[in-house]
C-alpha cells in the first residue's frame, strides 16, 4: 500500500526549545517511519507576526535545519524544505484567497486573540488575516492526507478542510481533506514558573549544555507549600513536575508525586530525575549538532535538496489546480 503523506510546518521566530521538542520534534521523529512526511521551516508565516524583526528569520532558519537533522530528522526519509523556496505555495494562496469568504477568516480565534493580546506591533494587516490560507496552501499542495500539530492549530485545521471542501465543488476534486494528527502537547512551565514560551524569555533551549540545562532547572521554583524539606507538597501545582508530564515515564513519574505528597524525597531528588531525562533524551542531538556545526554548507545543501523534491511535487498540484480553474 503505498504511504500517506504526512506535512508540518514550524515558523522560525526564535531559539528552539523544549516546548519545540516535546510538542512536535519528537513526534515527526517517529512519524518519519511509517509516512512520507514533508516538513517545513515557514518564514512566510513568521513574517506575518515578525515584518518588523525579520532580521532574525534568517539565522532561525538554519537554526532549525540544524536541530531538526541533529535531533534525527533523516532527509532520506523527509522531506525537509523552507516554505518560502517553494514560490508554488504563494501562488496557491493566492488562488485560495479568492474562494475564501472574508467572514471565514474574521472567526478565526488566534486572529481575535492577537489582535487584542499582542500590543507591540499591529497585527490587523491583510498577511496575517490569510495566516490561515496560506497554512492551507502548505498542506494541500503536497495532498497531504494528515497533519501533526497541537490543540492550538485545530481551528486552522478545520478551516483548511473547509476551503478545500469548497475548492473541490467549486470546481474539481483534486484536493484530499486534511485531516488532524492531534498531538498531546504537554503545557510546560519555563525557569520562572510561567508558560514555557520564547517572548517570556524562560525556555530551556535545546543548545543549552548539559550544565545550563542542570543549572535552569536546579533553580526553577516549585510548588511553594514546600518550604522545608519536611513539608509535603502537590505535584500537580509544581511547574517542575510539567517537565516531569513530558519527559519522565509513568511509572517512574507517579513514584515521585508519591514522594512529594507524603515529603518522602525532597525537590532536589526530584529535581535530578528529569534532569537526567532530558540530558538522556538530548543526549544523541548535541552529538550530532557538533558535526553539522562544522559544516554549515551541508545544512544548506540539505534545505536545498529537500526545496528541490518539494518543488517537483508542488509543480505537479499546480497544474492540476490552474487547470481545475481553467485558468
Ligand atoms: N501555524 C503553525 C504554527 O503556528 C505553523 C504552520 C504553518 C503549519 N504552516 C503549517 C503547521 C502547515 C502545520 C501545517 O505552529
Ligand atoms: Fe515539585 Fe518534585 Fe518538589 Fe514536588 S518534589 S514540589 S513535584 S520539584
Amino acid at each position: 500500500m503505498e504511504k500517506k503523506t504526512v506535512l508540518s510546518g514550524m515558523r522560525p521566530t526564535g531559539p528552539l526549545h523544549l516546548g519545540h521538542l516535546a510538542g512536535a520534534l519528537r513526534n515527526w521523529l517517529k512519524l518519519q517511519e511509517k509516512y512520507n512526511c514533508f516538513y517545513a521551516i515557514v518564514p512566510w508565516h513568521a513574517l506575518s507576526s515578525e515584518y518588523q524583526n525579520s532580521k532574525d528569520i534568517k539565522k532561525y532558519i538554519y537554526e532549525y535545519a540544524l536541530g531538526w537533522l541533529s535531533f534525527g530528522l533523516d532527509p532520506e526519509k523527509s522531506v525537509l524544505f523552507i516554505q518560502s523556496e517553494v514560490k508554488e505555495h504563494a501562488e496557491l494562496h493566492l488562488l485560495l484567497s479568492m474562494i475564501i469568504p472574508l467572514p471565514w477568516l474574521q472567526r478565526v480565534p488566534t486572529f481575535k486573540e492577537a489582535q487584542k493580546e499582542i500590543a507591540d506591533r499591529d497585527l490587523n494587516t491583510y498577511g496575517f488575516l490569510g495566516y490561515p490560507v496560506l497554512q492551507t496552501a502548505d498542506i494541500v499542495i503536497y495532498k497531504a492526507n494528515f497533519v501533526p500539530v497541537g490543540e492550538d492549530q485545530a481551528f486552522h485545521l478545520e478551516l483548511a478542510r473547509e476551503i478545500v471542501r469548497r475548492f473541490n465543488s467549486l470546481y474539481k476534486p483534486i484536493f484530499p481533506e486534511p485531516q488532524i494528527l492531534l498531538t498531546e502537547v504537554p503545557k510546560l512551565a519555563g525557569t520562572d514558573g510561567r508558560k514555557m514560551s520564547n517572548s517570556f524569555n524562560n525556555t530551556i533551549y535545546l543548545h543549552d549544555s548539559p550544565d545550563v540545562i542542570r543549572q535552569k532547572i536546579a533553580t526553577m521554583v516549585t510548588d511553594t507549600r514546600r518550604k522545608k524539606r519536611a513539608d509535603p507538597g502537590e505535584p500537580d501545582d509544581c511547574p517542575v513536575f510539567t517537565l516531569h508530564k513530558a519527559f519522565v515515564n509513568k511509572e517512574k513519574r507517579e513514584e515521585l508525586a508519591q514522594g512529594c505528597r507524603t515529603a518522602g524525597i525532597g525537590c532536589l531528588d526530584c529535581k535530578n530525575v528529569v534532569i537526567e531525562s532530558i540530558q538522556r533524551l538530548l543526549a544523541p542531538y548535541w552529538e550530532n549538532k557538533e558535526k553539522f556545526e562544522k559544516n554549515p554548507q551541508l545544512v544548506w545543501e540539505i534545505l536545498e535538496e529537500g526545496n528541490k523534491k518539494a518543488r517537483k511535487v508542488a509543480q505537479k498540484t499546480m497544474e492540476e489546480a490552474r487547470a481545475a480553474i481553467g485558468i
